[in-house]
């Protein structure tokens, strides 16, 4: 079936005090229009257009998957948005209205409204809430058939006390649109071209109204301020936190677990409170995630702990090696088994082979390090002369004392051993001790200084 999908999103969102487009506002990581697109984008042959206004630019620069973006000069009301799009949509498509600003809206739940749909009908998605001030509400003849919709401002108080409310969403085919649009007034209390008065319109050509309702009112919930985006941040947040537990990994407080972006994870997998994961995140088995971790983009094998108040961005974590208290693993950063990178130490696009340590207060840039070697406290590598990036390459079982510093480019082979406090600027070879720092001298008899 050919499904053109029509989003709108041309709204200022005003109330949202912000210079952002509305729609732009994130939840879980990811633009609440952007949702929307990947939730319809799944339902199979769509094509999908986007009624764009306010921050046209923005919104069309920070969005990806939409055939169409159709520009709203005026927002003169969801009929009129809505009519911007029929030049673009597919003869005989089944089109599916959407809201950019109701971002937690699931497949599932308009398959169902799909399903519904029928040449002979359109169908509306409607829930029932406790408090209906400002939507639309659904008015039932006395057999239950739906006769229109009524906006908040237009309603009479009979028609206000009515719970089942229009959440804006609804399918209907393409050529009946068509017919009714171009017929739509702003003779109304707000002055603007109303598209819930299609559905008078379909109860006057005979059309019936099929309604259904998603499994939860937050799929359907609207965006207009910052505590609605809260709370639905939140709402979101708990689903991912339940589905990390039912995929069996343990969280310390699933309130307190962040999840803005995709994590998968093995068995046993222990999370600490406060801790975020952003982009995609795979946990191996029986890993162990401490407190106030921030975890972007990584693969972390069985058997990795990750201490307290660690930073890892796109880096990998082989089995069983360790990070932190304070580690942070920076782009292209690969522990190797085993290995352990400790507290106030940077690696940056560096691979630690097997067992090899850096476990207290040091830089790491641009450097291979083979199996067991042992990086002293204070160590650094000098990859950078202001201008170029060089590499340092190290061996298997290189021993760099505490505080040195590597000037790369450097190549120190296996076994080679450079002394504390050393600044080293040749390469070592094969077992080579290395000691690049002044001699000490002994001062027989030194008097202290004393106050003049
Ligand atoms: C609309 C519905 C109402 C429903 C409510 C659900 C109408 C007339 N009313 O009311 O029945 O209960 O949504 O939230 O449809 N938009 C445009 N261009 C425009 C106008 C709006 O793109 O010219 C977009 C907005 O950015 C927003 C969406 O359409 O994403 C809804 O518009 P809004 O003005 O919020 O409609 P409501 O008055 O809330
Ligand atoms: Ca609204």
């Amino acid at each position: 079936m050919k499904i053109d999908v029509i989003i709108l999103a041309a709204g200022k969102g005003t109330r949202m005090k912000s210079d952002r487009p509305k729609v732009l506002h994130e939840i879980g990581g990811q633009s609440m229009l952007q949702r929307v697109i990947d939730s319809a984008s799944s339902l199979g042959d769509t094509s999908l257009s986007v009624v764009i206004g306010h921050g046209a630019e923005l919104v069309k620069a920070q969005t990806s998957g939409v055939s169409n973006f159709v520009l709203q000069t005026e927002q003169l009301g969801t009929g009129h948005a809505v009519s911007q799009v029929l030049p673009a949509l597919r003869d005989d498509a089944l089109c599916l209205i959407l809201y950019g600003d109701v971002p937690l809206i699931q497949p599932e739940t308009l398959e169902r409204l799909i399903a519904a749909t029928t040449p002979g009908s359109m169908s509306i998605l409607t829930v029932t809430l406790d408090d209906a001030t400002g939507y639309g509400r659904i008015v039932r003849d006395d057999n239950g058939k739906v006769t229109s919709i009524v906006e908040q401002k237009d309603g009479t108080v009979e028609q206000l006390a009515i719970k089942e409310i229009n959440t804006g969403i609804m399918a209907v085919y393409q050529q009946q649109l068509a017919s009714w649009l171009p017929n739509l007034s702003n003779d109304n209390a707000q002055g603007e071209y109303y598209l819930t008065d299609i559905v008078a319109m379909a109860v006057n050509d005979d059309i019936s109204i099929n309604t259904s309702s998603p499994k939860t009112s937050e799929e359907v919930e609207g965006v207009n301020n910052k505590v609605q985006l809260a709370v639905l941040e939140r709402f979101y947040q708990k689903a991912c936190a339940d589905a990390l537990m039912i995929d069996g990994a343990t969280l310390a407080d699933p309130a307190r677990t962040d999840i803005r972006g995709t994590v998968s994870v093995g068995k046993d997998v222990y999370i600490d409170v406060n801790c975020v994961f952003k982009g995609k995140v795979s946990l191996g088995n029986s890993v162990t995630i401490g407190p106030n971790c921030t975890i972007e983009n990584a693969t972390i094998e069985d058997n990795v702990v990750v201490h307290a108040n660690s930073v890892i961005e796109s880096a990998n974590m082989q089995n069983g090696s360790s990070l932190g208290p304070f580690g942070r693993l920076r782009p292209g950063a690969d522990l190797g088994e085993g290995a352990k990178v400790g507290n106030f130490v940077e690696v940056k696009n560096s691979t630690l082979g097997k067992n090899s340590k850096a476990n207290h207060l040091a830089y790491v840039g641009d450097a291979e390090i083979g199996s067991g070697c042992n990086i002293g406290a204070g160590t650094i590598t000098c990859n950078y002369d202001g201008a170029n990036k060089y590499k340092t390459s190290m061996g298997d079982n290189v021993f760099i004392g505490s505080n040195s510093t590597l000037v790369a480019p450097l190549t120190l082979s296996d076994n080679a051993f450079v002394g504390a406090g050393s600044t080293i600027t040749l390469d070592l070879k094969t077992e080579e001790l290395g000691v690049g720092r002044a001699k000490q001298r002994n001062i027989k008899g030194w008097k202290r200084p004393v106050k003049g």
